[in-house]
């Protein structure tokens, strides 16, 4: 086997910045992983991790699930892909009309970033409207209108989006608005003033780590129902992650279109769009021709194999006690980085619903992404490099995921790692 180095090269060589998408460590901690199991990854080198990264959300039982494993067998055994309409689509597109409270229909698509690029087109073409609001900091994906105002360098005035990436078509910015997440006055005003153009709100409703304050998102849905606006819920890491009915559940907000991911292909590529049976039957191929019908097909669409690891995944989330676990193990964390932080006197916000966690290094409150930029991110950086020389990989410019494989031991072993980890680098910053 190639070593570390020698594969890091090879990369260096073919992939820009050594990387897979936006993701990478530091070029002298960089590592290749070679495999996964339970809570933990090795790299080539043989070295072992606890793992906080958990393939960006999808592996929630864990790396290599004995339960996925042995499905994605049985299935590729009989084929792996068949454009037609196949058993466990079905039994995944029924599994998610019972588990979440807006799902009547479902549409599978290939990513997360095409469920809500789907989901928005679905909400013009049921307006006739072109404008679609999302919040400021709020991330759905790689598309051109997604990519608006998620990490803006600057700070404009709302509602103006500002592209997160170069080539995208500078019209593109015209058809977005921008909006302050947790801050509903100045949400619904925007709505109210465009609202003969707005097609859609679309929003994380735990938007990257930050809870929605009470009555936000219920807000959302008053004026979006009251004007006719379709309110979408990006549910691709909340959705069977934060409760089995996802954040619909969790906070008593029933959306029109809720968007799937990660979770629900079990690590395989599979992702949704579900909602209403009006909206989602736009997008009903027999009923091409119509002047609203909408296109939604692409060659993996509901593919057997992640169809069947998703059902696996679900099958074990489903059992008696898999979300108390859940909670149980991010509360944990949660709890012992609150300590942490207070014990070395570091001003820290520990944030985070269920399984999933992160810390931002300010005394102030984070409500939204402006008061996200108080926290120091360099302190991050030095934090995220410092506790994989310990043993744990994570993401911490995004969240820390966390798996029913994580066991207390896992989380006491990684709160010793960060208290070392702050200690070190709060030492060498004195
Ligand atoms: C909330 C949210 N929406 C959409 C996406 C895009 O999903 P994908 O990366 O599968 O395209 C992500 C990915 O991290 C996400 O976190």
């Amino acid at each position: 086997m190639p070593s570390n180095q020698e594969l890091l090269r090879e990369a260096t060589n073919l992939l820009p910045g050594a990387s897979l998408g936006s993701f990478y460590i530091a070029e002298k901690d960089d590592l290749v992983v070679d495999r996964g199991k339970g809570s933990r990854v090795w790299d080539v080198a043989g070295r072992e991790f606890v793992d906080y990264v958990l393939g960006s959300g999808p592996m929630v039982l864990g790396h290599a699930h004995p339960a996925v494993v042995a499905a994605v067998q049985a299935q590729i055994e009989r084929g792996a892909t068949f454009y037609a309409l196949n058993q466990p689509a079905i039994r995944l597109a029924d599994t998610i009309v019972k588990a979440a409270p807006c799902a009547e229909a479902v549409k599978f698509c290939g990513a997360g970033a095409e469920a809500t690029f789907y989901a928005l087109r679905l909400a013009r073409a049921a307006t006739g409207r072109d404008k679609i609001l999302k919040f400021e900091g709020g991330y759905h994906g790689h598309h051109d209108y997604a990519l608006m105002s998620t990490w803006p360098k600057r700070l404009d005035p709302f509602p103006a989006a500002w592209p997160d990436s170069a080539g995208i078509p500078q019209s593109v910015a015209g058809h977005v608005l921008i909006a302050p997440f947790n801050d509903l006055a100045t949400t619904v005003s925007i709505i109210e003033r465009y609202r003969d153009d707005l097609a859609a709100v679309i929003v994380e409703p735990l938007s990257r780590m930050l809870e929605p304050v009470p009555g936000f998102l219920q807000g959302l849905r008053e004026a979006t129902r009251r004007l006719g606006i379709v309110l979408i819920f990006d549910e691709v890491v909340t959705g069977f992650r934060v409760a089995w009915g996802g954040a619909q559940e969790l906070y008593g907000v029933v959306p029109d279109l809720a968007c799937y991911g990660k979770i629900i292909g079990g690590g395989l590529p599979i992702a949704a769009v579900a909602g209403k049976r009006d909206l989602i039957e736009l997008a009903n191929p027999r009923k091409k021709g119509a002047p609203d019908y909408v296109y939604m097909s692409g060659t993996l669409n509901g593919n057997p194999v992640s169809a069947a690891a998703g059902l696996a995944t679900l099958g074990v989330l489903e059992k008696p006690g898999a979300y108390e676990r859940l909670r149980a193990v991010g509360d944990r964390l949660r709890g012992g980085l609150r300590g942490i932080a207070s014990r070395l006197g570091i001003p820290a916000q520990v944030l985070g619903q269920g399984p999933l966690a992160n810390i931002y290094f300010t005394s102030e409150p984070v409500l939204d992404y402006r008061s996200s930029l108080k926290s120091d991110s360099r302190l991050t950086q030095q934090l995220g490099s410092e506790l994989l020389a310990r043993g744990v990989l994570t993401n911490l410019a995004a969240k820390m995921y966390l798996s029913l494989a994580h066991t207390d031991g896992d989380i006491d072993t990684t709160l010793q790692a960060f208290e070392d980890s702050l200690n070190v680098i709060t030492a060498g910053r004195r």
